[in-house]
């Protein structure tokens, strides 16, 4: 049994804008009943306390002059112990984790941050007294990538595995801002927190971290390659004796077809005919035709470059001349969201766009759709094509990152056969791959014995965290041994 500290910038269900927060929100449950002795943190955003029903503040103190306090709880639902660290000055606020109402990231966001790592240093170091000292630090993204790097310069740190989410967010900062924060100078350099001149908090992972890992195999070596290095991969390729990929769990308990809160009819692998009422109900909500047999396609997600928008874009005109509807749930980049709004005030018989987020229609969408949609120019892991192999509905993928490991097309590798498939992986990262691929899903949906029998595949696929925590423990004990 280790102590471990896991630190994260947001966790479900107190937090989340994306992936991260359910990882957050589950992993380290899921160790908790491996018997590793764990405990979260993560900041205290408007409404997070509120969400708890009691918490206790347990210490006090400042920096940069600003008063914070921290507070202990358990996260809900669940026996895990948590700590929050509360600085209202820069947590309480409208808007989200990162961004403000209007999707622009918090001009304050290194100081935020910073605020944040420093606390969770202090928690690392037992600097409260609170009787509990971690013999590991778990890290999780570029908004804790400073927690590393401030323990490499004290005596007797523990030390720590930093887990890359998503490479494509650094945080970058000019070389004022790491002055302005009165970071040691000793991180100053090539092999620490510079990156071209600016200040890279995710370097302060990359290069102090004990271990480094991803939430993927494939993922893993693709960051080795300028590809989707960012600029990162000459580091990431020097430390790759210290760099592993581990496919993420999912909370089988929130997201399970034959419990969910949200469904109107709950269904498992044995009643798959029930699961059409939850498409024919959403249809009639959002004003699309009633039609318990036309394939629905859905897609649940930050609406940004990264998840293959643009590809959607191009994909529509063709797509629009087959029977089929689309419904598509999201937030993101406004010139996406407007454009896909667009086409769908033009095209209501064919596709809803709701833009918003919103937690009971994601799992709605993802038990009414017969398809889900993913074409990610790259994805660290993805969740949600396991939340669609889980709730029977055959994810259309690129083949990149924790897609690729997750989603088994008979099509692409012909060593696999029906028995085994579970989706359909596109042969390009283009519009004309995405259209190809969808016809191919449409004509095997049109043979409705082989889909049930894909259905059955992809929900009898074990995405629970058992096995993935297993692999971080072993991590774990790999770093402690280093
Ligand atoms: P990423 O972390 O890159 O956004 P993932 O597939 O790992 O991608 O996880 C996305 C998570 O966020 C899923 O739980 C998904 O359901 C959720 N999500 C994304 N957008 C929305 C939204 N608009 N409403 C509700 N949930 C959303
Ligand atoms: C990131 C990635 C996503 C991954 C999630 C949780 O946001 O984009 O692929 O599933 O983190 O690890």
């Amino acid at each position: 049994m280790s102590k471990i500290l896991f630190i994260s910038s947001e966790a479900f269900p107190l937090s989340k804008t994306g992936g991260l927060g359910d990882v957050a929100g589950s992993l380290p449950n899921a160790l908790l009943k491996q018997q590793q002795d764990v405990r979260l943190v993560i900041p205290a955003y408007r409404g997070t306390l509120e969400k708890l029903k009691q918490y206790t503040r347990i210490a006090q103190t400042r920096y940069y002059g600003l008063d914070v306090s921290i507070m202990e709880s358990r996260l809900p639902g669940t026996k895990l112990s948590i700590w929050l660290v509360s600085c209202p000055s820069l947590f309480d606020r409208q808007g989200g984790p990162y961004n403000d109402e209007y999707g622009n990231g918090w001009k304050d966001n290194a100081l935020r941050f910073a605020v944040f790592c420093h606390a969770a240093v202090d928690l690392a170091m037992d600097t409260f007294k609170n009787g509990w000292q971690p013999e590991l630090i778990h890290c999780n993204d570029w908004q804790t990538g400073l927690v590393p790097a401030l323990l490499s310069l004290r005596k007797n740190a523990p030390p720590s595995v930093f887990t890359i989410h998503n490479l494509a967010y650094q945080g970058i900062f000019d070389q004022q801002t790491f002055s302005d924060l009165h970071l040691p100078q000793e991180l100053w350099h090539i092999d620490g927190v510079e990156f071209y001149d600016q200040f890279s908090f995710i370097k302060g992972g990359l290069s102090y971290a004990t271990k480094i890992n991803t939430v993927s195999p494939t993922y893993a070596k693709e960051i080795c390659t300028s590809e989707h290095g960012y600029g990162l991969d000459g580091l990431l390729t020097h430390r790759q004796q210290d760099l592993s990929g581990i496919i993420n769990g999912i909370d089988t308990k929130h997201w399970n077809p034959g419990t969910d809160e949200y469904l109107i009819e709950k269904y498992n692998a044995r009643s798959l005919n029930k699961k059409s009422v939850n498409k024919t109900v959403l249809q009639e909500e959002l004003g699309l035709d009633i039609d318990a047999q036309i394939p629905l396609i859905g897609m649940v997600s930050r609406l940004v470059e990264q998840k293959g928008l643009e590809i959607i874009l191009q994909s529509l005109p063709e797509l629009n001349k087959l029977a089929l509807q689309i419904v598509i749930l999201g937030t993101g980049d406004t010139h996406f969201e407007i454009q896909l709004a667009e086409w769908a005030s033009e095209h209501p018989s064919m596709i809803k766009v709701i833009i918003g987020y919103d937690e009971a229609l994601a799992h709605r969408i993802e038990a009414a759709c017969d398809i889900y949609m993913m074409p990610s120019r790259f994805e660290p892991c993805g969740l949600n094509q396991l939340y669609s192999l889980r709730y029977g509905s055959l994810p259309v993928v690129t083949a990149v990152g924790g897609l690729v490991d997750t989603v088994r097309d008979a099509e692409y590798d012909k060593s696999h056969d029906i028995i085994n498939m579970n989706g359909f992986i596109m042969p390009s990262h283009d519009a004309t791959g995405l259209i190809s691929t969808i016809k191919r899903a449409l004509s095997n949906y049109a043979e409705k014995k082989s889909w049930r029998q894909l259905q059955k595949n992809a929900m009898s696929d074990d995405h629970s965290w058992l096995n993935s925590a297993e692999q971080y423990i072993k991590l774990y004990q790999s770093a402690l041994q280093k």
